[in-house]
């Protein structure tokens, strides 16, 4: 009888280690026969009921259907760690692991912390002014009355309100002056806005760096001094600059500064557009219609403003040909700094 059983029971347990998919289901099987209260343990533990002769005959039986699963379970579990390690789900602690992809400053945010920087180390404090902006700060308080054909050089976003978005950074100016007292060093840096079409060379979303020092003696030699040594700083070499007579409503005389085209050494080139020079940063002597809109006594202070594109001294600095990738979002672009 007990041989009966245990032929059955090798088949069954043969049929149940095929099929097997899993380790996991190996360990059951393990445990349904050779566990404590395993099959073929029971067959173990009931040999002492048997008469001699069987007990032997039985005993020998099940030490061989014993040996026989483990080496079947061995087998099966060899080959399913075989099998496993095709699969994509395969996992091997020892590969390093990929590295996440960190984003970065954007150019322009790298520029202006340089400039920050640079005006900073010679003792100029830097202030913010509102991109939303009303008509008197933007225009009028700079000189620029209503009907004046000034305002057209900029193209101006209104808003439904009446207010609207600043064309310039030149506002902060205002603003600034009305609440200290000179004498004073600041930069303003931001994001103005000129409802314009886009080309290359124009954004209607761009940035500009406002400079203003006011003292009792300020002078142009002051301003030309100050823009080098910052150019200097900014671009890494040496700087050759001119002033050229220009014109802004709030600044008297105004000039627009240019400096040597680094790329040809002022042979001319495509970049300099065969001049030679290249036209970097408009400013000029605070006009006194300036300082008495603002509250200040234009018999007691004279300074220079300047209003500088931060896009296109990144441009010059880096080699970028078209100013509308600084918006553009194209990642081709970005990674590059
Ligand atoms: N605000 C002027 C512009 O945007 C630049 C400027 C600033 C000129 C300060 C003179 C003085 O064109």
């Amino acid at each position: 009888m007990a041989k009966i059983n245990l032929n059955l029971l090798k088949a069954q347990v043969k049929e149940e280690i095929e099929r097997a998919k899993e380790i996991k289901d190996l360990d059951e099987i393990f445990k349904k026969y050779l566990g404590k209260k395993g099959e073929l343990s029971q067959v173990f533990r009931s040999l002492r009921h048997l008469n001699e002769k069987e007990r032997a005959e039985v005993g020998k039986e099940a030490n061989r259907i014993r040996r026989f699963i483990e080496e079947k379970i061995k087998e099966k579990t060899s080959s399913l760690v075989k099998a496993s390690k095709g699969k994509k789900e395969w996992f091997d602690v020892t590969v390093p692991a990929k590295k996440p992809l960190l984003g970065h400053l954007h150019p322009l945010t790298l520029i202006k912390r340089e400039i920050e920087k640079i005006f900073e180390t010679m003792g100029f404090e830097v202030v913010e002014g509102p991109l939303v902006e009303t008509e008197w700060y933007n225009f009028d308080a700079l000189n620029i009355p209503k009907d004046h054909p000034a305002r057209d050089v900029w193209d101006t976003f209104w808003l439904k309100n009446g207010l609207l978005l600043r064309t310039h950074t030149s506002p902060v100016q205002i603003r600034y002056m009305e609440k200290h007292q000179p004498p004073f060093k600041i930069i303003a840096p931001g994001r103005v806005f000129r409802h314009e079409a886009t080309d290359a060379s124009h954004e209607f979303d761009f940035w500009q760096v406002e400079g203003l020092m006011v003292d009792e003696d300020v002078t142009v030699s002051n301003f030309k001094g100050i823009i080098s040594g910052f150019l200097e700083k900014f671009f890494n070499q040496k700087i050759k600059t001119r002033l050229r007579p220009s014109y802004f409503p709030f600044t008297e005389p105004s000039f627009e500064l240019d400096i040597q085209c680094f790329f040809c050494k002022g042979k001319g080139c495509s970049v300099c557009k065969n001049t030679g020079w290249l036209e970097v940063i408009p400013g000029g002597m605070v006009h006194p219609n300036v300082f008495k809109y603002a509250g200040l006594n234009p018999r007691n202070w004279q300074g220079f403003a300047f209003g500088a594109g931060m896009n296109r001294l990144a441009m010059l600095k880096y080699k970028i040909n078209d100013i509308r990738l600084f918006n553009s979002g194209d990642l081709r672009f970005l990674k590059q700094f």
